[in-house]
């Protein structure tokens, strides 16, 4: 036989029939009877299979006993229209090679019902799963989206450390780095642990975010972004927390708060665009198997602006509903910190729209937000959207030398590693604005999967560090 180059199941089910074709893939299901077998055969180039017709004349039996689900074929023969496949096209098989057999009695994905929890504990293999293709399939074209969009405006991928000394949230959920022996661990004269002795010289850790180095960034090249993972040890066990998740923080030189603001909802609704755009076979597969809200959902949020509305006024709204007698597991009052189940009602009840809060107490949030004239809030913005509530955390940063060292002084903090960042304030200070997008949030909204740990290949939560 001469050779024949592959081609992806993709490209075969939009190709005309009438030619000889080479797929490979794992097969998805076989039927038939005694004369001809079907088969579905996935290569993961797409949520659609291409049916595989063989007249049993032409194949050895012991052959199509190899064939079962998971197994991995090669197989030759004629593209032809199909009739019931479902599809435009078939392959009427010659040859069919089986590179790896797959034991039914072992695979792990032979059970018809696989629940999505099931599935987590066989994460190695349930990417091999319709669902898992398609969620990592959206999940690759929205990073290659997330690039597109800083890219034509011109910003700067910036990489900054996993490894840092400094906590840039201040909320202290940071994993420790270190290369001493845990079993003698070096002390120093006053019985302290001696990180001296330690890899780096000190004590670090892994970063809870690149926010700090890219506003050093910013300050020098105008406009950046990361795209990189974080790391937070928060014992938080909810389907909306990781461990390690990734993180997109845009920082930018000259923008203001609202600069912002307009930033973040552009950006979010480019990369729902884009889903609907390049994702449409893989979310119509979520979208029927999952959540038939989803695409509506998508498609709302792209039409509307966003709903401006402080902390402040949230904070009526939710104390009027809980009059009204709207039940809440945790309680609100000015000074709290929002629970998911608020954000949700500001979205999905009492707006209908992604909401946009702005001005914060301070005290809730971290040290480098910048401080508005009444003395009591920060001009921070979160970005709530429907299901999930917090997708994305921003602010604009204090820019002034002292206001900025003030508020360290107050709240206690090292300044000892945080003198790098003080100097973008000595010199050249600037307003500067960013935010930080959770990327599985995104995901979570952008598949309609509801648990965090379904849009990550190998989810990094509480006790659970596998594969
Ligand atoms: O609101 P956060 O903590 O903000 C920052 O880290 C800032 N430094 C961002 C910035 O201004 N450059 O986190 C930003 C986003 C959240 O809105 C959320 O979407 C996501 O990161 N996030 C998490 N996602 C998954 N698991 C966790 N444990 C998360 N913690 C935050
Ligand atoms: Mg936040």
């Amino acid at each position: 036989m001469e050779t024949l180059k592959r081609t992806k199941i993709k490209d075969l089910l939009a190709t005309k029939p009438g030619i000889e074709v080479l797929a490979k893939g794992w097969v998805r299901t076989k039927r038939g009877n005694k004369q001809v077998k079907f088969i579905a055969l996935n290569d993961g180039s797409t949520i659609n299979n291409i049916q595989i017709v063989a007249n049993a004349e032409l194949f050895d039996e012991e052959l199509f006993k190899k064939i079962t689900t998971g197994a991995s074929l090669s197989v030759r023969g004629k593209l032809v229209e199909s009739v019931g496949s479902g599809q435009a096209v078939e392959i009427q098989a010659t040859d069919i090679q089986v590179l790896g057999e797959c034991d039914p009695m072992r695979f792990p994905l032979q059970k018809k019902d696989t629940t999505l929890e099931y599935l987590r504990s066989v994460a190695h293999m349930r990417l091999r799963t319709n669902t898992f293709g398609a969620v990592l399939r959206i999940r690759n074209q929205m990073a290659f989206a997330i690039h597109t969009f800083f890219n034509q405006k011109g910003f700067v991928y910036l990489h900054t450390p996993l490894i840092t000394e400094s906590d840039a949230e201040g909320a202290g959920d940071m994993f420790q780095v270190t290369t001493m022996d845990l079993k003698n661990i070096p002390l120093d004269k006053k019985g302290n642990v001696d990180f001296s002795k330690d890899f780096f010289g000190k004590k670090t850790s892994l970063t809870v975010s690149g926010q700090l180095e890219g506003e050093l960034g910013a300050t020098a090249v105008g406009e950046i972004y990361t795209f990189g993972p974080t790391f937070r040890a928060e014992n938080s066990n909810t389907p909306r927390h990781l461990a390690e998740f990734w993180m997109i923080e845009p920082e930018m030189a000259f923008y203001d708060i609202n600069d912002n603001m307009e930033l973040a909802e552009e950006f979010v609704k480019f990369l729902v665009q884009w889903a609907l755009d390049h994702c449409m076979d893989d979310l119509k597969f979520l979208n029927d198997k999952y959540d038939d809200g989803l695409i509506e959902r998508m498609k709302s949020v792209l039409g509307i602006a966003f709903q401006k509305v402080t902390y402040t006024e949230a904070v009526e709204i939710l104390e009027k509903a809980i009059a009204d007698g709207v039940k809440f597991e945790y309680p609100v009052h000015w000074g709290t910190d929002f629970q998911s189940e608020h954000e949700r009602y500001l979205v999905e009840k009492h707006f209908g729209k992604p909401v946009i809060l702005i001005d914060f107490p301070k005290d809730i949030k971290a040290f480098y937000m910048k401080q508005n004239e009444d003395g009591r809030t920060v001009r921070g913005m979160d970005v709530l959207f429907p299901k999930i509530g917090e997708i994305i955390g921003g602010s604009e940063r204090e820019a002034s030398l002292e206001k900025l060292e003030t508020r360290i002084e107050e709240l206690g903090m090292s300044r000892k590693n945080l003198e790098w960042y003080i100097d973008t304030r000595r010199y050249g200070s600037v307003p500067h604005s960013g935010f930080g997008l959770g990327f599985e949030r995104l995901l979570l909204f952008v598949t309609g999967m509801s648990n965090i740990r379904d849009v990550i290949p190998f989810p990094r939560t509480p006790k659970n560090a596998e594969f």
